[in-house]
Formats: C-alpha cells, structure tokens, sequence
C-alpha cells in the first residue's frame, strides 16, 4: 500500500484514516507542542527570530524527527515566525524582538511519516491590553472550533463557531488561509475556513484528520504576501492572532494531538479571561 494511500476516501475527497493510525499522530503532534513549550522562555526582548528557528530546527533533529517546512515549496527554515501585523508564514531572520511584541511561531514536524501541525502565540515582555485580548479571543475562537468537531456536524459547524465569536468580539477573520487536512501528507483536503454558515460543507467522519488555525485581526481581515513571496500582512497594518491544534474526529468527539505537555501556553484559558 501506499505511504500515504491509507485507509478510504469520502466522496468529498476526504481521508479516512484508521483507529491505530491516531497513536502515530499523538507522537507526531506530541513533539511539535513540546518544542513550542520550551521555545516559551526564549521569547525576550532582544532575541532574535533567526536565533529562536535555529533552536527548534536544533530540537528537531534531536528528537530524530525531520522538519516538514524546511524544503517545502522552497521554505528554509524550520518555523515560521509571524511578529505582530504578520498574519502568518513570518519567515526567521535578524530581526530583533521589542518589549510588547507578540509573536506566532508555528512548527510542523514529521515523526515516523505522521505530520503534527501546530502554531500559538507568545510575548516579549509585557504586552498591550488591546493585544492580549487578541490573543485570548483567537485562542478561545480556536477552541469554540474545536468544539464544533464531531461526526454528524459540518466544516461549515467549525467556521461558523470561531467566526461569529470572533466577530462578536469586534474583531475579523482572515479569508485568506485556512486550515487543512494531514496525516501522512502536509497539507490534503478539505480546506478548513475559520469562517462559514452552519450545517454547510462536507460532513465530518471519524478518522477524519485535520487543522484548525484561526487568524484574527484587530482591524479589517484583507491581507497581502510581502516580495519574498511568503510573508504575509495586514493589509491595514492592524495587530494579528493565530493558534493552531492538530485534530482527528473520534466516534463521539475529538482528539487534539498538539495540546500542550507543559500545559504553559498563553493565555491560560477562557476562565480566567472572564474572572
Ligand atoms: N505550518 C503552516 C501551516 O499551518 C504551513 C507553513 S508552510 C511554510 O499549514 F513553508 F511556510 F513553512
Ligand atoms: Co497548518
Ligand atoms: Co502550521
């Protein structure tokens, strides 16, 4: 059989992975969350981002894993670091962190053929108000998505959780990217929009494996790809969130393989936004 020809197809072009195949993605996403854990105490002012790729490409090969982005379509490094008004695909270099700013760095690591996605948000220093409540809001958005995931309900379930919060929380989505699905390969069908109405798009099954990767903005959701053809920006220069999990549809649910071993990511959780 086929590296990646496992399991079946659904008429949406969809794959159905199987039970067994759930242990190799915990590993896969297992490792990317734990190099995003101890990333976390790198993230000062007067770090670079070149610098902190370099750790992780590091961790990588440590862990006798291959980076899936280095090579890929021509990228050349092992993350990709979105600082500020970058939405996502920020690429690592010599640019210098400032007290205030914060910062995605998403890592995708390839273990034993299985792909684990995953992206959060961190600071250098203190942040702004208005900032934290972007990331506590795309972070909450992610996970009111997440919530949406089971067999029975739609993609279109998904989207319109995260888009109707974030959206009530006066912030926008970005149209522009959107999740996938992985497993054996990088990124397969569908394309998971953080936006939609509910009952809509193909329905979810168990063994159903995919992203879920909101990016919200504090002004309009346009984007732009900057000349080296990978950065990407707020078209208004506006402040932009992301967080990223791993999931595969159980019978009755979920699994998130990219969950925090550390539990340290920030923000903590909705709670104790609302306290
Ligand atoms: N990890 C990104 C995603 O969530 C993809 C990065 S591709 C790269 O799908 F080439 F920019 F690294
Ligand atoms: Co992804
Ligand atoms: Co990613």
């Amino acid at each position: 059989m086929d590296e990646t020809n496992r399991g079946r197809l659904t008429k949406d072009g969809i794959r159905i992975y199987e039970t067994g195949d759930f242990a190799g993605m915990h590993t896969a996403g297992a490792l990317a969350a734990r190099i995003l854990d101890d990333i976390t105490p790198q993230i000062v002012p007067g770090q670079t981002t070149a610098e902190l790729d370099r750790l992780i490409t590091e961790w990588v090969s440590a862990a006798g894993a291959v980076s899936a982005t280095i090579g890929y379509k021509g990228y050349r490094h092992a993350s990709c670091i979105s600082v500020n008004h970058v939405v996502c695909h920020g690429i690592p270099g010599d640019k210098v962190l400032k007290d205030g700013d914060i910062l995605n760095i998403d890592v995708t690591v390839i273990v034993d053929g299985w792909f684990g996605d995953t992206s959060r948000m961190y600071v250098a220093g203190k942040p702004s108000r208005k900032a934290e409540r972007l990331m506590q809001v795309t972070h909450d958005a992610l996970m009111l998505g997440i919530e949406a995931v089971k067999p029975g309900n739609t993609f279109g379930d998904i989207g319109h959780a995260i888009q109707a919060y974030a959206e009530g929380q006066r912030m926008s989505v970005v149209r522009d990217f959107c999740g996938h699905g992985l497993g054996r390969v990088f990124h397969a069908p569908p394309n998971v929009l953080h936006y939609g109405r509910p009952g809509t798009g193909a329905v979810l099954e168990e063994g159903m494996l995919f992203t879920i990767e909101p990016m919200i903005n504090l002004g309009r959701p346009e984007t732009k790809v900057l000349a080296d053809d990978w950065t990407a920006v707020t078209r208004d220069k506006s402040l932009s969130a992301q967080f990223e999990h791993s999931v595969g549809v159980t019978a009755d649910g979920f699994e998130i393989f990219t969950l925090s071993p550390g539990d340290m990511f920030y923000p903590k959780s909705k709670d104790a936004h609302n306290a």
